[in-house]
């Protein structure tokens, strides 16, 4: 396994890839690496010849009073998730490399990227599509791999993929959990116990709301209202949002049809956490289904 900091290093490999008309996968992170993060990296190891795993604490996704200095950093843990996973090659630049000077040049992709987690977080979209753009461009991979989890990150890099005409092919793993359903996060290491125990709030809430779905409730604003209802029966869960959205172009849904994404994030103490779950619904038929 290679440790790559810098563009040349990474168009070198690329180059040598392409040369032997190897494959290859991108899994873009920001380290502190869990076993969500190695379903990535599983997922894309048998898809691809080379398998490409970067590690990258984004500045321009942080908001200026958000936790960009404390965000957990692992690098010893994160080598042994990547050797465990067979990966080729782990790029670590360093911000440098990756914003070369003070920027002025974004990637904004207008309109989804102030609703949900954008309302809260305004310019948080701006950096993540910019960095990956960046990560594309250097790397140029066949396939890149994001996690259900942000869901809305998974809907902004599509469409940001989509217009700027990036050939590569993007795959949706499944959310990874905790035994007792909690999303795994780089983020729950913030939490208190007392604070850990209330998080599965927002699992069992949106496990109910989708048995609710598959019951035939169709009614999205009542669903919206008693899944939102049920975080706020957990006294350490502070509510941001929880809501039912077209899982294309987010825009609320007043019916469950089609294609719906059902999007929770709560603080318990300083932590926000997210989850979700999109289902596609034809009629009595609901499937669980990947943003
Ligand atoms: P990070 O939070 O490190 O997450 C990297 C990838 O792992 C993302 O695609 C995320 O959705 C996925 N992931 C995290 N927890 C997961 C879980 N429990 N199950 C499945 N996938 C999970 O997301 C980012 O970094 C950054 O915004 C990034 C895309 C790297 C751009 O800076």
């Amino acid at each position: 396994m290679q440790w790559l900091a810098d563009a040349d290093g990474a168009r070198r490999f690329v180059g040598a890839a392409r040369a032997d008309r190897q494959t290859v996968g991108l899994v873009p992170t920001m380290g502190a690496l869990h076993a969500g993060h190695a379903a990535l990296l599983h997922a894309l190891r048998p898809q691809v010849d080379r398998l490409v795993l970067s590690i990258f604490v984004n500045p321009t996704q942080f908001g200026p009073h958000e936790d960009f200095a404390r965000y957990p950093r692992d690098l010893a843990g994160d080598q042994a998730w990547a050797e465990a996973a067979h990966v080729d090659a782990v790029f670590h630049p360093a911000t440098s490399v990756m914003y070369p000077v003070s920027p002025s040049t974004f990637v904004q992709v207008e309109g989804i990227d102030r609703v949900l987690e954008g309302a809260v977080r305004p310019t948080h979209f701006r950096g993540v599509a910019t960095v990956v753009a960046k990560l594309l461009n250097i790397w140029t991979p066949d396939i890149i791999a994001l996690g259900q989890k942000d869901a809305q990150q998974v809907v902004v890099v599509r469409r940001m993929m989509q217009e700027l005409l990036w050939p590569t092919r993007l795959v949706v793993v499944p959310t990874v959990r905790e035994r007792d359903g909690l999303a795994m996060s780089s983020r729950n290491v913030y939490l208190s116990p007392a604070e850990r125990e209330a998080a599965v709030v927002l699992h069992r809430s949106l496990d109910a709301a989708e048995r609710a779905v598959r019951g035939g409730v169709r009614d999205a604003v009542r669903l919206g209202a008693e899944l939102a209802a049920a975080i706020q029966s957990e006294p350490l869960a502070q509510l941001d949002y929880a809501v039912v959205v077209d899982a294309a172009t987010l825009a609320p849904v007043a019916q469950v049809a089609g294609r719906v994404l059902v999007a929770v994030a709560a603080r318990f103490g300083a932590t926000r956490l997210l989850d979700n779950c999109c289902l596609e619904v034809e009629g009595e038929a609901v499937r669980t289904v990947l943003p």
